[in-house]
């Protein structure tokens, strides 16, 4: 089975992008990264990537303002240029227009740190413990024109503990997204091929 090319757009870290990665090493993975992108020229991850011999660049969404989908353009072409077919968004800290969300539509996923439809947007992890929530986790979904709001792919849940700060609730969920982004990568990727 052919795999299929794909991009992970980044604005940081890059730990879960890693995990993409890093699942795409072994066999019968059905999907190959061909880019990674990211909207910040100081993001760690992209030096990570070329550690990991995946290309990458920078377009930094600042050069155009208040332009977004000026700058959505460029990363339009970057994607299409590298051959990517699928974007999984991983730690991609800016919201997407629907002109962008439209042209990748059921080819677009992103991962959450919540049990969404819970806490969509920032600080989940803060507004988790401050509902008094005993359940935490992370969600990927498909990306639509709300934020955080597409189809769900899949989830995984992890308990929350007295005393928890979002620091603590946050490195107990990461371990988890980094299992969860592969294997749901994984699912859209086999479901796209047998479209
Ligand atoms: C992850 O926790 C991810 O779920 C979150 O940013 C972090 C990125 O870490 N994403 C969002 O909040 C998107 N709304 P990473 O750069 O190490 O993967």
């Amino acid at each position: 089975m052919s795999r299929i090319p794909f991009a992970v757009m980044i604005s940081g870290r890059g730990s879960n992008m890693v995990a993409l990665l890093e699942a795409a090493q072994e066999k019968g993975f059905p999907g190959l990264p061909v880019l990674v992108l990211s909207n910040r020229p100081d993001a760690k991850g992209l030096a990570t990537a070329r550690e990991h011999g995946v290309p990458s660049l920078c377009i930094d969404h600042k050069e155009y303002g208040a332009n977004r989908e000026a700058f959505e353009r460029q990363v339009d072409a970057a994607l299409r240029a590298s051959g990517a077919q699928f974007v999984a968004l991983a730690g991609f800290m800016r919201v997407l227009t629907p002109w962008f969300v439209n042209r990748w539509s059921g080819r677009l996923i992103n991962i959450h740190p919540s049990l969404l439809p819970k806490y969509k947007g920032l600080d989940t992890h803060a507004r988790a413990i401050e509902a008094g929530d005993k359940e935490a986790g992370c969600t990927v979904h498909y990306v639509n024109e709300g934020v955080d709001e597409g189809m769900i792919i899949d989830q995984i849940r992890v308990p929350v503990l007295d005393g928890d700060t979002p620091e603590t609730l946050a490195a107990r969920i990461l371990p988890k997204e980094h299992e969860l982004y592969p294997r749901a990568l994984k699912k859209a990727l086999t479901r796209m091929s047998s479209r």
